[in-house]
């Protein structure tokens, strides 16, 4: 059976007061997970810091973004290298909310997914519809689309292990989620189109919902069977909650 893969997107938010506290958190709190991977996407300030908390333990690592060039004169950014040099292994990119404020595009998104893939990294691709989009039932639509572009700029194979984040823009931060006959029909969707293109690649591929989980809503999430993971963010911010998060999904991926 495939592993769960929970990340945990601190976004914005925390210090190395809280961070200490946070780890120590689920560090004590998380039953042994077998059949789950937690990773930690801090503020890239503190990925260093969250790395030594981190050492001797399963848990691992993710930025939340990365530059789409390797070196050069570009003031405040970050690269690939740099994110490897201190053992990340997981990149979030195409993220609504760096679409949003940062201006990110398809171009610069495919270019990322490029570098993260030749570095030996792997790219969590968010994909995923806007409100308006969703009432008009074009999600499968979109996210093909996001999809299609970065195949046809480098080829199928290079979603071979790779994450594919479905989060609804509209269910980002809001409180608001699809049902789970929705969250089922888009994961297996999404799993199809890799499969009528190339299975071992389908197979190796893991998919995740983001958008407004909690404690209460994750059993109902995860009950599609083509999910393998979860992108958390708000609720990810409290240890308590976030272990509970990761101890629902354990419990369902084993029953
Ligand atoms: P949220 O964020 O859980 O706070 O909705 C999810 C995300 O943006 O990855």
């Amino acid at each position: 059976m495939k592993k769960s893969l929970i990340v945990a997107n601190w976004k914005l938010n925390g210090n190395k007061k809280t961070i200490k506290e946070l780890i120590y958190n689920i560090k004590k709190n998380i039953s042994p997970t077998k059949n789950c991977e937690i990773v930690i996407a801090p503020p890239v300030i503190y990925l260093d810091y969250v790395k030594k908390l981190i050492d001797n333990t399963k848990i691992t690592l993710a930025a939340q973004n990365v530059d789409e060039n390797l070196t050069g004169a570009f003031t405040g950014e970050i690269s690939v290298d740099m994110l490897k040099d201190i053992g990340v292994k997981y990149v979030i990119i195409g993220h609504s909310e760096r679409k949003k404020y940062h201006l990110e595009n398809k171009k610069s998104i495919s270019q990322k997914f490029f570098l993260i893939k030749s570095a030996n990294l792997i790219p969590i691709l968010c994909i995923g519809e806007t409100k308006e989009e969703h009432s008009q039932g074009k999600t499968q639509e979109i996210c093909k689309k996001q999809i299609d572009y970065i195949i046809k700029n480098q080829g199928i194979s290079v979603f071979e292990n790779t994450v594919i984040a479905y989060e609804p823009i509209w269910a980002i931060g809001t409180g608001y989620y699809p049902n789970k006959y929705e969250i089922n029909n888009i994961s297996t969707f999404i799993r199809k189109y890799f499969k009528k293109k190339n299975k071992k690649i389908s197979d190796s591929i893991i998919i995740q919902y983001g958008g407004s989980i909690n404690e209460k809503n994750i059993k109902e999430i995860f009950s599609s069977s083509n999910l393998n993971g979860a992108l958390v963010g708000n609720a990810s911010l409290n240890g308590n909650i976030f272990c509970n998060i990761i101890n629902k999904i354990s419990n369902i991926k084993e029953s």
